[in-house]
């Protein structure tokens, strides 16, 4: 009865936030091992403050990664990060969420380092049913390895947002009424990684990594997690069961105005690079792209 009650009170909770305010919750900060684990090379993650936060550590012999220790469909996912500063061309910091099979859907924050006063790049792609391709990427307008930072991505059956700190930088809409799969019927999990890839990261691979600087570190905190916790095709039907949840409210099925405004200036102002508008790769414009002028 307690349990009833208190379930009914989060509902009416949601539905109020739900009506008024667009943005995501705000994240909750928890320490590292509440959602997540080590992946590889679990001797290059060092625990800082009880394991609050955590940096990565890159050198010649190895980079690192951790994975969160659930799957999930679903939810908002945020972390806060402060990259590898001074010359970190060619090193790659990551932050996604993937299925990890052949088909696998993938939602990317990937930041590629530059060389000391350069600008970092972040690319983000998304990946339904193996099919990739979407790449995005633009500059940051603040130095990403000064501070830290949150990366967040609002996942809903109705769309994926990723947002730097409060700022939408990209929207993908569900557009399965145009044929086009949307990441849906596979529980993810969450991944970081940091790493070597001078072969193609910055300048496209014209800047390698220059080793003297190493070790190369990226720290991270606040590992806020609120997802749907799905392994078993059955939770996925649950949480594929719509209106139960914050983030199936209709405040977060779409950006409102004033998060349009914010996306369209990070368009105008800070685009490297968007698949939707490369003719040369995609002479037929991508339909997602068509729909939805600005995705
Ligand atoms: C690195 O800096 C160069 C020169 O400013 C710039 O063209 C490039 O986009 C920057 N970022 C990457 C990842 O190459």
């Amino acid at each position: 009865m307690v349990g009833k009650l208190i379930f009914l009170g989060l509902v009416f909770i949601n539905l109020g936030l739900g009506v008024h305010c667009a943005a995501p919750r705000r994240p909750v900060d928890v320490p590292f091992s509440t959602n997540y684990v080590p992946t590889w090379a679990s001797d290059h993650i060092k625990y800082i403050n009880g394991g609050r936060s955590v940096d990565l550590v890159l050198d010649r012999n190895t980079g690192t990664g951790f994975q969160s220790k659930n799957s999930y469909q679903f939810g908002h996912f945020s972390m806060r990060m402060k990259l590898v500063g001074g010359d970190s061309a060619g090193v790659v910091t990551a932050f996604y969420l993937s299925s990890n099979n052949a088909e696998h859907d993938e939602i990317d924050f990937e930041f590629l380092g530059n060389r000391t006063g350069q600008p970092y790049i972040l690319q983000t792609n998304v990946f339904t049913g193996g099919q990739g391709n979407r790449e995005q990427r633009i500059y940051l307008w603040f130095d990403p390895t000064k501070g830290f930072h949150s990366y967040s991505v609002l996942w809903n059956m109705y769309c994926i947002v990723f947002f730097v700190d409060d700022v939408p930088i990209r929207i993908f809409k569900n557009s399965k009424d145009l044929g086009l799969r949307f990441p849906f019927n596979q529980p993810m999990k969450l991944y970081s990684s940091l790493w070597n890839a001078d072969d193609w990261a910055t300048r496209g691979g014209l800047e390698k990594t220059d080793w003297s600087k190493a070790p190369f570190i990226a720290s991270y905190t606040s590992f806020h997690v609120d997802g749907c916790m799905a392994s078993t095709s059955q939770e996925v039907q649950v949480c594929n069961t719509v209106g139960k949840r914050w983030w199936d409210q209709k405040a977060f099925q779409d950006l409102d105005a004033e998060q349009y405004r914010r996306l369209r200036w990070v368009r105008q102002k800070y685009t490297v690079y968007n698949y939707c508008y490369d003719k040369a790769r995609y002479p037929t414009v991508p339909i997602e792209c068509a729909k939805y002028r600005d995705i």
